[in-house]
């Protein structure tokens, strides 16, 4: 394992992740993707501490990701469910945070429906003098890095199995298609996609896509570097010749108008079917973060097939991912007398 050259404490955003960062938790998660393909898939590295899920927003895979995740590094595991939580008795957030801390919690993975919560928690544990670590499951419309990190992941081991690593991207094409605008998946993708050196095409229609997001690609054109970063309001552009294709969800919860027509015209022009894919390489492969609406952004069909579809792997890929991001962080504090 490489923790040693790790210095981050929390992993808020990758806004300012570098390469050789990426390559630690791709390497990382290499050597935790064959712990678990042991008949035996757990290790003690996390053992004593305590890693605590506070999502106070509806999740399946995220939550039991990590949570999988903490229990394969043998750490002990506590979930909060806001519903029955103090929260309902007006608690706020930083006073349940503190909570999770007098009980000897070592890492709290937060996922909140705001933008910047998982930043207030760090600050304050860092205010309180606690050692804790911060990871961010997704916060509002701001980020969600170890979904971009897993991804990340999946993208570079069909690339190369054996050894995943960031060079692998360099040049090539990714198409994100969907719902951009309220997407943390594609806003903590494009800050690796791009650090990697990919090539990243967004498509969407223009309400979903809004022209803001070309500052993503602004820092390399300041640099003198041609942008790597492309909008499109049709789709066609964005998938000819795509090395690989993201598919987003419709977050049709966090719209506040009617953004496009109908959900049938939607499919039509920006849906990911087999025919579509025809324009990009023979070699293409398609993800999709999920959760899914089957038939709308991706065809049922195209997601159900093996050959094209990398959407299971993108779950198995997240615990190996995630183990790796806990390790990262939590291994750290050794020398606390608890390692
Ligand atoms: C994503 C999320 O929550 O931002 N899903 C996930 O974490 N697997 C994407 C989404 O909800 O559409």
């Amino acid at each position: 394992m490489v923790a040693s050259t790790w210095t981050r404490r929390h992993i808020i955003s990758l806004a300012d992740f570098t390469i050789a960062e990426y390559d630690i938790v791709l390497q990382t998660a290499a050597s935790f993707q064959e712990v678990l393909s042991r008949p035996t898939k757990k290790v003690p590295t996390l053992q004593g501490r305590v890693v605590a899920n506070l999502f106070f927003e509806p999740s399946t895979r995220t939550r039991n990701s990590f949570e999988l995740a903490a229990k394969r590094l043998s750490a002990d595991t506590l979930t909060f469910a806001p519903g029955s939580s103090s929260l309902t008795k007006g608690e706020t957030i930083l006073d349940t945070a503190l909570t999770y801390l007098a009980m000897g919690t070592d890492i709290m993975v937060i996922r909140h429906q705001h933008a910047g919560v998982p930043q207030a928690i760090a600050q304050e544990m860092e205010r309180v003098g606690s050692q804790v670590s911060v990871l961010n499951a997704g916060d509002g419309q701001h980020e969600h890095p170890s979904q971009a990190l897993l991804d990340l992941f999946t993208l570079c081991c069909v690339l190369d199995p054996d050894q995943p690593r960031a060079s692998l991207m360099q040049g090539k094409k990714v198409a994100i298609v969907g719902d951009i605008l309220h997407s943390r998946v594609a806003r903590s993708n494009l800050w690796s996609l791009i650090t990697c050196g990919a090539e990243v095409h967004l498509a969407a229609p223009p309400t979903l896509l809004p022209e803001f997001f070309r500052s993503w690609g602004a820092p390399l054109e300041e640099a003198g570097a041609r942008s790597p970063l492309h909008l499109h309001w049709s789709l066609e552009p964005a998938l000819a010749d795509a090395d690989f294709v993201m598919t987003l969800r419709l977050q049709k919860e966090r719209m506040t108008q009617y953004l496009f027509p109908t959900l049938r015209e939607y499919h039509r022009s920006f849906g990911i079917t087999h025919d579509r894919l025809k324009h990009c390489k023979s070699t293409v492969k398609v993800l999709h973060p999920g959760p899914v609406n089957r038939g709308i952004e991706i065809s049922s069909e195209l997601m159900d097939d093996p050959r094209l579809s990398l959407i299971s792997q993108q779950v198995s890929s997240g615990v190996a991912v995630r183990m790796a991001l806990l390790y990262l962080i939590g291994s750290g504090k050794v020398g606390d007398g608890k390692s």
